[in-house]
Order: structure tokens, then C-alpha cells, then sequence
């Protein structure tokens, strides 16, 4: 875990992308969404994880146990995956520049050498790859000279399984408050869209004791894999594989991502603090 540090001038907005799962994802919701990045110079983006329909970590460890005739087995199943993400890469390319990080997920493949598909993903847009937690410091600046600095944290799945009902995909995130002090919490991996605020109140450092209110947002970031295949339904003539979530009988997942706008706000006689405009967009 190592903290990323960046600079921003004046207001942006934050989108963070999760669970792409590329190629089984709907590619043209991922084409839409790097659409929206391109759109505005100033979106920022964090990717959280599951960029590939890879290997669970149950298959990883069954993957690295096998150890007879490893050369040809092994060399033909890296080869497929790195056309996986080399095409993941040239979708996702024309928004490298703004890209602030790739997180790890719990989908992704191990090639013999180690090496992750989300680490070969990183090399190829030539951006950061944080490993399973993100944390971000962003120097925010305005014109006249304020800047604060504005404090990122997120992980693919928060340490949880997965939540089932809106609760408890909730309380999986708040609970990552115990442990950070940050601005905005981030997870993603149940493919839910949740966003809000919370407001925390605290005493001045300096001067007159004086109360201030302190504004934190969390959000569960969303998914780009649908649910339910509809398209995959009892074919005639082969047997119909459902998927995890179809097999678990879930809540189809409303898909795409959540925007997060950053402003800093100065009000006289006021410490400046950070405001958020909260969207979950409708992403069909
Ligand atoms: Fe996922």
C-alpha cells in the first residue's frame, strides 16, 4: 500500500469504475462510460478492481497447484488472457491521462511470472497500480491561492463478501470509518449503486474554539456485468451455464457508476471546506 499523491486545479469530477469484468461485461456500457470520461478534461477516474472475467481466488491457488507440464499449459492460457487485456487496454487507452489508479479485485489471472492481468493492464495504460487498498491525497486548488488537500480511500470489496440486501452493503462501508480518516470511501464488488453523505462535527485547531461540520462521502461504485443473461437462456442445444449471480438468485444489478463533484467552498469567516454533488446516473 503506498499513497498516491495529485494535484488539482479548482472543481472536478471523480468517477470511480469497478467490476468491468471484461470481455463477459457489456462492452458497449464501458465504451459509453469512457465516452462520459472524455467528455469533461476534468473527470478524474479510479478503477476498483475486477477489470477482467479472470479466475476467482479459489481457482488462482487450484491455477498455481498445477504443476505438471507447465511450460505449454501455462504459456497458452497467459497468452489468451494478455489478448484479453491488451483489447481491455485499447477500449480504455484515450483515457489513460486520467486515470489516477487500478485497484485489485478479486477477479484477475496470475501469469507464471507473477505478474497480475491488473498489473499488465496498469503497464499498458501507463498508470499507478495500487494493489488491494487505494489511497489518495489530492491537493485541490483554487484561484486567489486556497488549497486543501482532499483524502481518498477505497478497496474493491471492503474486506466483505458481498452484501445481499441494501444493509448490510451499507454497514460494510460505513465500518471503514473506524479504521481511516478520510473524505471519500469508496467499494465496489456486490455491483450495487449506493452514494451519499455524512457529516462529522469537530473544534478548531487555532483562535476561539469554534465548532465546524465536516462533510464525508461513501459510495458503493457499481458494476458493468449483467446479473442475468438474458441472452444466454436454455438454448436448445447445449446446456444453459447460468452466472454467479443468477445461480445465487440476486437482485439484478442496476449497472454503470456513480459521479462524484468536488468543490471547494470558502465562506467568510469560515473554515474553506469540500462540497460534494452526488449522481448515480442512469446509465442504459
Ligand atoms: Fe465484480
Amino acid at each position: 500500500m503506498k499513497p498516491l499523491a495529485y494535484e488539482v486545479e479548482g472543481d472536478f469530477t471523480l468517477i470511480p469504475a469497478c467490476c468491468l469484468h471484461y470481455p463477459e461485461g457489456e462492452t458497449s456500457l464501458i465504451e459509453k462510460f469512457v465516452q462520459r470520461v472524455q467528455s469533461d478534461p476534468k473527470v478524474r477516474v479510479i478503477l476498483m478492481g475486477d477489470m477482467l472475467d479472470q479466475d476467482r481466488t479459489h481457482r488462482r491457488k487450484y491455477r498455481r497447484g498445477y504443476i505438471e507440464d507447465e511450460n505449454s499449459v501455462a504459456s497458452h492460457d497467459d497468452r489468451h488472457n494478455r489478448r484479453d487485456v491488451e483489447q481491455l487496454a485499447s477500449i480504455l487507452y484515450p483515457i489513460s491521462d486520467q486515470i489516477w489508479g487500478v485497484l485489485q479485485g478479486n477477479h484477475y489471472y496470475q501469469y507464471t511470472s507473477g505478474v497480475t492481468s491488473d498489473q499488465y493492464l496498469c503497464e499498458l495504460l501507463g498508470v499507478p497500480y495500487c494493489g488491494p487498498v487505494g489511497v489518495f491525497r489530492i491537493g485541490v486548488s483554487v484561484s486567489g491561492g486556497s488549497s486543501r488537500n482532499l483524502k481518498i480511500w477505497c478497496h474493491h470489496s471492503g474486506g466483505s463478501t458481498g452484501g445481499r440486501t441494501l444493509g448490510g452493503s451499507v454497514n460494510a462501508l460505513l465500518r471503514q470509518e473506524n479504521s481511516w480518516d478520510m473524505d471519500i470511501y469508496l467499494i465496489g464488488h456486490d455491483h450495487r449503486r449506493v452514494c451519499w453523505r455524512e457529516s462529522t462535527l469537530g473544534v478548531s485547531d487555532r483562535g476561539e474554539p469554534a465548532i465546524y461540520e465536516r462533510t464525508k462521502v461513501f459510495a458503493r461504485v457499481g458494476a458493468f456485468l449483467k446479473t442475468y443473461k438474458h441472452e444466454a437462456c436454455i438454448p436448445k442445444k447445449s446446456i444453459h451455464i447460468p452466472g454467479y449471480g443468477e445461480k445465487a438468485a440476486f437482485r439484478p444489478a442496476d449497472l454503470g457508476w456513480v459521479e462524484i463533484g468536488v468543490k471547494l467552498k470558502r465562506s467568510y469567516g469560515a473554515p474553506t471546506r469540500f462540497a460534494y454533488d452526488l449522481l448515480v446516473p442512469d446509465c442504459q
